[in-house]
């Protein structure tokens, strides 16, 4: 029901901060069930797949306390519900954590199978061939997935495909294990970093996060925390996108320099200039934007989840590019409403060409998922006249106070509710 509407043409000028990270946030709530004291997690995120994901927390029995506006305690010892039904877990694809998570605790875990964005097949065959491994019992009926073990045991894990959440599941369910867990073909990406120090700052024991060899010497007790969740690595390259497409000036502030390095040298490429600091980053054009070529691919390449802004950008500048999709099956949904925008991209499989159109109009158009809804908002960000953008509950999961810190650099971007909508829906009821 509720839209944002923009009025582009207008050049982001200013600081911005970057907020907690989503797909680290959604991990490490789960995580908090391993361990035998209440933990406090700082840079907290207020975007709603972490309300859900503490929402779930809650509904099981845990005490969940925000104790200002992104710290927030939670204390979920003693639980008596090993289970997330479906009402929740269709709501964000992360809900699978709590299988980890409550099977490393209990031995036990009764997860409805997850929903989130719709970017072509998502099996979890790698997370249930993890758990399998640590000598769980797996079964999926009626739409739940069911684990049960008497006592996990640590054990070699290779992944067939590099997989973020199995990786991490992995890494959940094996810190309590007893003996060795060896994790091979593993994820690398920053928030598997984060949960493997969140869990170590708990007392685990994780060496080599970060690397495609992870081992985990599991312990049989963890101890509470206080933990800062690292910045939104993807929300920060949303923000450079978002400046250069406008012609802007902005210094991107609370960020991991590090973390954006595929991004920065793309974008460098792209003709944007970049100046890097200690935790904050400078992004400003003072030429033409030049075609280049994308390829999404797992950490350290470049994120799949910065495919859609990128493409943006790309429709602004000279030349022909194209743009591979390394990640998923379905990835180019917004590509119908960029073309509603003047933009000139064809699709093939998983390929993208995309003509440099120099600039975009406004049009009404609707966000299709997260990511997609980003693109929507640079597009109409950097668009002459007005763009209407629907559906942005998508874009409400992953991005904390979009239109307010946009604001604060300049943009004319209002959130705005569809009164006749709210009235249809009152009839409805
Ligand atoms: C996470 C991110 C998502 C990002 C993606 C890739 C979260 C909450 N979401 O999703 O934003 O786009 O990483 O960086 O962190 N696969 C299998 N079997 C499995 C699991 C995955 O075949 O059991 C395949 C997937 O279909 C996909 C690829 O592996 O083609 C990568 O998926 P994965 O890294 O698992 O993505 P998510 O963890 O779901």
């Amino acid at each position: 029901m509720d839209k944002f509407v923009i009025h582009g043409g207008h050049r982001l000028l200013g600081e911005i901060e970057v907020s907690g990270a989503k797909n680290a946030a959604v991990a490490l709530i789960p995580a908090v069930l391993l361990c035998d004291e209440p933990c406090i997690l700082e840079n907290v995120p207020n975007i709603s797949d972490v309300t859900i994901s503490l929402r779930i927390l809650y509904e099981m029995g845990a005490q969940v306390e925000y104790l200002n506006k992104t710290t927030v305690r939670i204390n979920a010892t003693g639980l008596q519900n090993y289970c997330v039904p479906y009402e929740s877990a269709r709501k964000m694809r992360a809900s699978y954590y709590f299988l980890g998570a409550l099977l490393g605790r209990y031995g036990k875990a009764r997860v409805s199978m997850p929903g989130g964005c719709p970017l072509g097949d998502r099996p979890i065959d790698q997370h249930l061939k993890a758990f399998s491994a640590l000598d769980a019992k797996c079964s999926i009926e009626h739409g739940m997935v069911d684990l049960v073990a008497d006592q996990l045991t640590g054990s070699q894990i290779y992944l067939d495909v590099v997989s973020v959440g199995a990786t991490m599941n992995a890494m959940l369910a094996a810190v309590r294990a007893t003996g060795l867990t060896v994790i091979e073909n593993a994820a690398k990406e920053p928030h598997i970093v984060d949960l493997a120090n969140f869990l170590n700052s708990m007392g685990a024991d994780i060496m080599g996060a970060g690397t495609d060899v992870i081992k985990i010497r599991g312990v049989s007790h963890l101890h509470g925390a206080v933990y800062s969740v690292i910045p939104d690595q993807i929300e920060a390259g949303t923000f450079m996108i978002a400046a250069a497409a406008t012609g802007g000036d902005v210094l991107v502030k609370n960020i991991i320099p590090k973390h954006l390095e595929p991004i920065s040298s793309k974008m460098r490429k792209i003709g944007v200039n970049i100046e890097e600091f200690d935790d904050s980053i400078r992004i400003w054009v003072d030429g033409p934007l030049v075609r280049t070529n994308v390829k999404t691919m797992p950490h350290p390449g470049f994120p799949t989840d910065m495919q859609p802004q990128i493409t943006t950008l790309l429709t602004l500048a000279e030349g022909t590019s194209i743009i591979t999709e390394g990640v998923w099956e379905q990835r180019f949904c917004y590509v119908d409403e960029l073309r509603r925008m003047g933009a000139d991209i064809s699709v093939d499989g998983k390929v993208a060409v995309v003509e440099g159109v120099g600039r975009l109009t406004g049009a009404p158009v609707k966000a299709c998922d997260l990511r997609a809804g980003a693109a929507l908002i640079i597009a109409g960000l950097a668009a002459r006249g007005i763009t209407e953008i629907e559906d942005i509950y998508h874009i409400e999961r992953g991005y904390s106070n979009l239109d307010a810190k946009l604001r604060e650099v300049g943009a004319d971007i209002e959130k705005v509710s569809d009164p006749v909508a709210k009235v249809e829906m009152k009839e409805a009821m």
